[in-house]
């Protein structure tokens, strides 16, 4: 029986610009068209999760987003290089089911979409795709199909099935790999010639098809006439599935040309479960830490290091050992970052230095440095050259050039000029239970250790907070306040200012 059930597709209309083009007719008559269909409709069970599968991260980024940077630079990787003059592409189509509108909502406009409402196998699945494909223009003649579970998969090799697929004339063109391990991989079955007969699940593997060592990778170049009819006339399993890697039987037996690459097993993997997540998650981090490396960034220890795929370092920069980099995470050149620091979605200047501290969403400007053992939450902004030392925390809050903040400080909701002495103990008291208010330090300002600023609250440019103040109302500029709640005492002259900025250098 084929399939029976016509699969419901939606999809956003395709690139304004592609279809101008189509109109002059110019691609038309002068260009090869690929459409690159995505599959990532299945529930994705073994993951037991509340999850859809393809958003599980891998390195920082969803599993499908690793896939769909691979698709999207086939057309700048050297295998296409022949193919440029000739072959052009759209937005790939990935189809989707389970919890279409959560991978909607995280992928948005990069790609089109078309829905399987039922999944019933990876050939139901891509039959899904058949409207969006047909409604491109121009029309392509070939179909790209890969997983969104095979993350590791790279644009040089989806570029090289594409290559050989249209240098071969074929009807089907798919990628493999030989491993010892075939595992649940499907196996490809060749005949004595060496020629391609069919590709069979492990489940349905005979013992000795078990033994075969070549696997399927899962990415399959398709002559888009001959797929769809195919695609309808594909039995349905006795587990109740359409699968797409039946087709390579099909056209085995009507004598078309199957062509193969063989490509790296690891690139294959695909993601079923949590413990395959965890070795392609190894797999990935490895490549990225080799990246850096290869750029100028020293990583003395591989293995306690983690930096997310979309970070970005600069040259000379250290990274020291038990220090994790994640989201899109920029850091300067000539930093020394680590070790045991945790940066997340951070933007770190050059030459800054932070020891075993946790920063999130944090900007710091050049010449930095903070800890150990301190937090900068997000909204921090420290500028040049500010000093941070232990146990301090800044939360959405500036803190001008060159201020010293060295131990055991809360700045929070706080505006903080240059060139201002923080003592030990000052806290802002930015929360009355219901509400948080901003403190304001101005430039030059020497706040004395243990100044509680209870906000809202200013203190003017130079003003100084004696020991254990607690200061509940503005400081004029250039007084020194004591007390609890604090009051002026006597004006500061400059000199005593200068004193204040020699003081906190020492
Ligand atoms: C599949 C291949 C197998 C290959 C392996 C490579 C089939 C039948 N088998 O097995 O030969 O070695 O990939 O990784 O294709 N999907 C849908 N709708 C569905 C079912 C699946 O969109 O109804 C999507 C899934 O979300 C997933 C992809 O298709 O991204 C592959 O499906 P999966 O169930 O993981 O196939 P495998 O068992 O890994
Ligand atoms: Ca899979």
């Amino acid at each position: 029986m084929g399939i029976a059930v016509q699969a419901e597709t939606r999809w956003l209309p395709a690139n304004p610009l592609e279809s101008q083009v189509a109109r002059k007719g110019f691609l038309a008559s002068t260009m090869d068209t690929y459409a690159t269909v995505v599959l990532a409709a299945g529930k994705g069970t073994r993951m037991r999760s509340a999850l859809p599968k393809v958003l599980h991260p891998l390195a920082g980024v969803p599993l499908l987003a690793h896939v769909l940077k691979a698709v999207e630079a086939i057309p700048s990787s050297s295998a296409f290089v022949p193919l440029a003059t000739r072959t052009t592409t759209h937005r790939p189509i990935v189809v989707l089911g389970h919890e279409a509108g959560q991978v909607m909502a995280v992928f948005s406009g990069r790609c089109s979409y078309a829905i399987q409402e039922e999944q019933l196998g990876t050939g139901h699945a891509t039959l899904a795709a058949r409207d969006a494909v047909d409604a491109l223009e121009p029309l392509p003649q070939t179909v790209l199909v890969c997983y969104g579970d095979t993350p590791l998969i790279s644009s040089e090799v989806l570029a090289r099935v594409l290559a050989e697929h249209l240098a071969r004339q074929a009807t089907v063109t798919f990628l493999t790999a030989i491993t010892d391990q075939p595992s649940d991989f499907g196996r490809v079955v060749r005949d004595a010639a060496g020629r391609v007969r069919e590709i069979v699940e492990m489940k349905r593997a005979t013992e000795e098809q078990k033994n075969i060592r070549e696997i399927n990778s899962g990415v399959y170049c398709f002559e888009r006439a001959w797929l769809w009819p195919a695609l309808q006339k594909l039995p349905r399993n006795a587990a109740g599935e359409y699968y797409l890697t039946d087709l390579v039987g099909i056209a085995s037996s009507q004598g078309h040309v199957i062509a193969t690459v063989n490509g790296a097993f690891d690139e294959t993997v695909g993601i079923n479960d949590r413990v395959q997540l965890a070795a392609a998650e190894q797999v990935l981090r490895r490549r990225i830490l080799e990246r850096h490396m290869y750029a100028g960034v020293t990583i003395t220890d591989p293995a306690t290091t983690y930096i997310d795929d979309e970070v970005m370092i600069g040259t000379d920069t250290v990274i020291l050992p038990g220090t994790m980099i994640t989201g899109k995470t920029r850091i300067g050149s000539e930093c020394r970052i680590g070790p045991g620091t945790t940066i997340d979605r951070s933007i770190i200047g050059d030459r800054c230095i932070v020891r075993s501290s946790a920063l999130e969403e944090t900007t710091f400007e050049d010449d930095v440095s903070m800890g150990p053992f301190s937090h900068c939450r997000p909204g921090a902004h420290l500028a040049h050259g500010v000093r941070m030392g232990n146990f301090a925390e800044v939360k959405n809050s500036y803190i001008g050039a060159e201020t010293d903040m060295h131990h055991f400080s809360y700045a929070g909701d706080a505006t903080v000029g240059e060139h201002v002495n923080i003592g030990a103990g000052v806290v802002t008291v930015n929360y009355d239970g219901k509400l948080k208010h901003r403190t304001i330090i101005g430039k030059g300002a020497f706040i004395g250790c243990d100044t509680m600023l209870i906000a809202p609250v200013e203190v003017g440019d130079g003003a100084i907070t004696g020991a254990g103040a607690v200061v509940n109302k503005d400081v004029p500029a250039g007084v020194l306040v004591v007390g609890v709640p604090a009051h002026v005492l006597r004006k500061v002259q400059i000199a005593e200012n200068s004193m204040a900025e020699d003081n906190k250098k020492e």
